[in-house]
C-alpha cells in the first residue's frame, strides 16, 4: 500500500533506508563486523566474474565492478544482456556468472545466464523475487529483501542491489587476501552507516524539488561523473527519461570532450555528480568547462566536496559525505528525487510510464 504516499515510486524511494538495513543485515554479521554473503563460493578461486542484466539493474553492476575490481582485484566484466546473449562471448570455467535482476524474469538476463551455465560456468543470481525463473536455475541466490517493488522505475530495488554487490566486493576481497580484519571491520562499519545517509540524502527532498521546477522546463538533460557516479549519470538519465520523457544522456564526465560538450547552451541543466572522492578534482574541472560555455550546472556533491566545488554552479546539493564505499548509495536518492518531481511536475503517469512494463519477460 502507498500510505500517506502519492505514488509507489515515492514511497519506494523513502523506504530505501529501512530496506537497505534488511539487505545489509543479510550479509553482515553485525555484531562480529564481518561480512558474511550466504552460499558456499570461494571467491578465491575465480578467474573472472560476468555480470548479466538489463536497464537499472545493469547500471548495479557496473557500480559492482568498481568496487569488486578495487577491493578483490577480481577482473569483473558486465554487459547488458541482450548484447551479451547473442554475440557469442568467450566463456573461461573458473568463472562466475552474476545475473542481476528485480523481477528475476527478464527474458534476456535469463537467455544470457543459460548460455553462460550450459558452458559449465558457476552461477548466481541477486534477485528480489527469490522464487523466480532465474532464480531457480542458478547454484547461489542472494536476494536482495528490499520488499515487491511496485513502481516501474526501479528505485529501492536498485539500492538494495548496490548494496548486495559491496558485501559480495567485501567478501571476494577477504576470501582473495585482500583485506586484513580490521580493514575488513572498518568496511563493515561504513557499510552499516548506508541506511543513517541514506536517510539523510532523502531529507534534500525539498531542495531538489526546487530544482525540479527548473528541470522540467528543460527538452534535454545532460548527467555526468566519473568512476561509480558515471554509472549513476547513467542511472539518473534513465530515471529521468523513463518517467518525465524529458530526452537526458548519462555520460562518464571525461567523454565530455570527444562529443557530448557539443550540446551544451544555457537551456540544458547540466547535472553533475561529484562527491569528495578520488575523482573530484576531474569531475569539478569539467564542471568548469561546461560553465565556460553557458551550461547551468546543478552539482551535486557532499559537505566535502561542497567546500571545494568551483563557484558558479547554478545550484549546489550537499548530500551528507561518505566513504566511498557507499558513495553511490547515498547520491542515488537526489537523482531519484529529481526525476520523481519532475515527472509529477509534469502530470505524468508516475508508476505506470507508457509503453513500459515491470517486468520484461519478452526480448
Ligand atoms: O527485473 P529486472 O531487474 O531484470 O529489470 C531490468 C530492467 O527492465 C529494469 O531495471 C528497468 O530498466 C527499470 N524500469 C528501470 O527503472
Amino acid at each position: 500500500e502507498k500510505g500517506n504516499y502519492r505514488h509507489f515510486m515515492e514511497k519506494e524511494i523513502h523506504d530505501q533506508p529501512e530496506g537497505c538495513q534488511r539487505t545489509i543485515a543479510a550479509y553482515v554479521d553485525t555484531l562480529g563486523g564481518r561480512v558474511a554473503v550466504p552460499g558456499d563460493l570461494d571467491f578465491a578461486k575465480l578467474e573472472r566474474v560476468q555480470i548479466v542484466a538489463c536497464g537499472t539493474s545493469y547500471i548495479a553492476g557496473v557500480i559492482g565492478r568498481y568496487l569488486i575490481e578495487q577491493l578483490a582485484d577480481l577482473p569483473v566484466d558486465v554487459e547488458i544482456a541482450s548484447e551479451f546473449r547473442y554475440r557469442d562471448p568467450a566463456i573461461r570455467p573458473a568463472s562466475l556468472v552474476i545475473a542481476m535482476s528485480q523481477s528475476g524474469e527478464t527474458a534476456d538476463t535469463l537467455a544470457a545466464l543459460r548460455y553462460c551455465t550450459e558452458r559449465g560456468m558457476q552461477s548466481a543470481a541477486i534477485v528480489n523475487a527469490t522464487e523466480s525463473t532465474i532464480a531457480r536455475e542458478v547454484d547461489v541466490v542472494w536476494p536482495i529483501h528490499c520488499g515487491p517493488e511496485i513502481g516501474v522505475a526501479s528505485t529501492k530495488a536498485f539500492t538494495a542491489q548496490v548494496s548486495v554487490l559491496i558485501s559480495i566486493a567485501i567478501a571476494a576481497a577477504k576470501a582473495r587476501g585482500r583485506l586484513s580484519e580490521a580493514e575488513e571491520q572498518r568496511l563493515v562499519k561504513v557499510l552499516l552507516e548506508a541506511p543513517r545517509l541514506i536517510a539523510e540524502a532523502i531529507g534534500l527532498e525539498d531542495a531538489i524539488r526546487d530544482i525540479a521546477v527548473e528541470v522540467s522546463k528543460a527538452k534535454d538533460v545532460l548527467y555526468l561523473g566519473r568512476g561509480p557516479m558515471s554509472a549513476l549519470a547513467l542511472e539518473g538519465a534513465l530515471k529521468l527519461k523513463e518517467i518525465s520523457y524529458i530526452h537526458a544522456e548519462g555520460y562518464a564526465a571525461g567523454e565530455l570532450k570527444h562529443g557530448p560538450i557539443a550540446l551544451v547552451d544555457d537551456q540544458t541543466p547540466i547535472i553533475i555528480l561529484a562527491p569528495f572522492d578520488a575523482w573530484f578534482e576531474k569531475s569539478a574541472s569539467n564542471m568548469s568547462e561546461v560553465m565556460a560555455r553557458g551550461g547551468q550546472v546543478v552539482f551535486i556533491t557532499d559537505t566535502e566536496g561542497a567546500k571545494h566545488a568551483p563557484a558558479g554552479a547554478k545550484v549546489v546539493v550537499t548530500a551528507p559525505s561518505s566513504d566511498p564505499l557507499i558513495s553511490a548509495l547515498v547520491m542515488s536518492a537526489p537523482i531519484q528525487l529529481l526525476a520523481y518531481h519532475v515527472a509529477v511536475l509534469k502530470g505524468a503517469d508516475v508508476d505506470q510510464p507508457r509503453n513500459l512494463a515491470k517486468s520484461v519477460t519478452v526480448e
